[in-house]
């Protein structure tokens, strides 16, 4: 089985879980508090090893406390990250997550000082041949548009069968994002961005998106609780798949980074558009109806030995 490659960041998650979002300039308590790994490519990572993936993460680590942390806890999951480099006098990425029981929302308040992103030159430092995927978190998007375009002249060298697929996320609501649309042979995006691009929901998303992909490209469209849905050229196809909510909603934290990881390994596996996205949804609904990384890893060890 080939490897899968997640470009991106890895910041530290404070989560703290409250019955209700608090007002402004009031004093609160919460039920649960707690520090877990996270970033896009780094919770990607997370999932495809909770899945039984060989995920690897590339992006920069700050050289701060929280570094002994960061190492283990990849680590302790099974994600390589020989392909990672480490900066010097920087403090680590964090943000301050607040979940609310009532409603399912996570609200995410993060924070960079200086942790710089990843340079073209140390993603050209990997050895290509051992991957059959890689996805980029959509940000550092005038380095990522290079290194896609490394990728890219990798694949007009070797056979069919070595490809790598690329993958694009276009999550943020940010205008330069807008360059990586076409640029991936699936190209995930958010509600957030569909929303910024002022598509209001997922058919619109999905049908504006095609026009910008490249011609024989796969878009996907997770929209909360409405599910997924994707189109694929050139026949522009379309597949939706429904959510599948818990009994309780307790922590939609990574919601759409564990959607993405379980569709790219459907997708990977050879599983057809439609029942990738319904096995990451699938994925997605079991996530949200657990707090953490770490119970969704417990819970998912016991299915599998039950
Ligand atoms: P993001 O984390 O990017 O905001 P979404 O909210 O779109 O991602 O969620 C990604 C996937 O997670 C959805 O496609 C859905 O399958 C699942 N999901 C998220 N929130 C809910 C919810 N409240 N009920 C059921 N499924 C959900
Ligand atoms: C969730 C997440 C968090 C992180 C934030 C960074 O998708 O990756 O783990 O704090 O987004 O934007």
């Amino acid at each position: 089985m080939k490897k899968i490659l997640c470009v991106g960041i890895v910041v530290v998650d404070i989560v703290t879980e409250l019955d209700h979002y608090p007002e402004e300039d009031s004093d609160n308590r919460c039920h649960k508090l707690w520090r877990q790994r996270g970033g896009n490519a780094s919770n990607n990572c997370t999932v495809l090893a909770i899945l039984g993936a060989k995920p690897y993460f590339c992006g920069t680590i700050s050289d701060s406390d929280e570094k002994k942390f960061i190492e283990e806890d990849f680590k302790n999951y099974g994600v390589d990250i020989g392909y990672s480099v480490v900066v010097e006098g920087t403090d680590c990425p964090r943000s301050c997550v607040l979940t609310s029981l009532s409603t399912g929302s996570r609200t995410i308040v993060h924070y960079n000082k200086n942790l710089r992103e990843l340079k073209l030159e140390e993603f050209c430092s990997i050895d290509l041949s051992q991957f059959s995927w890689i996805n980029f978190e959509g940000r550092n998007v005038s380095e990522v548009k290079k290194m896609i375009s490394v990728v890219r002249d990798y694949n007009k060298q070797v056979s069919k069968e070595e490809r790598i697929t690329i993958s694009v996320e276009l999550e943020k609501a940010k205008e330069d994002v807008n360059d990586l649309i076409s640029l991936g042979d699936i190209v995930f995006l958010s509600k957030d961005y569909a929303r910024f691009r002022g598509w209001n929901n997922m058919e619109e998303a999905l049908s504006k998106v095609a026009e910008l992909t490249l011609p024989e490209t796969t878009a996907i469209c997770a929209w909360g609780e409405k599910g997924a849905g994707a189109i694929v050229k050139p026949q522009k196809n379309v597949f939706t798949s429904s959510s599948f909510a818990p009994v309780h909603v307790v922590d939609t934290l990574g919601a759409g980074d564990t959607f993405i990881a379980s569709t790219i390994l459907a997708l990977s596996m050879g599983l057809s558009v439609e029942k990738s996205i319904t096995f990451g949804c699938k994925v997605a609904g079991f996530k949200i109806g657990l707090r953490g990384w770490e119970e969704f890893r417990e819970k998912i060890r016991r299915i599998r030995v039950s």
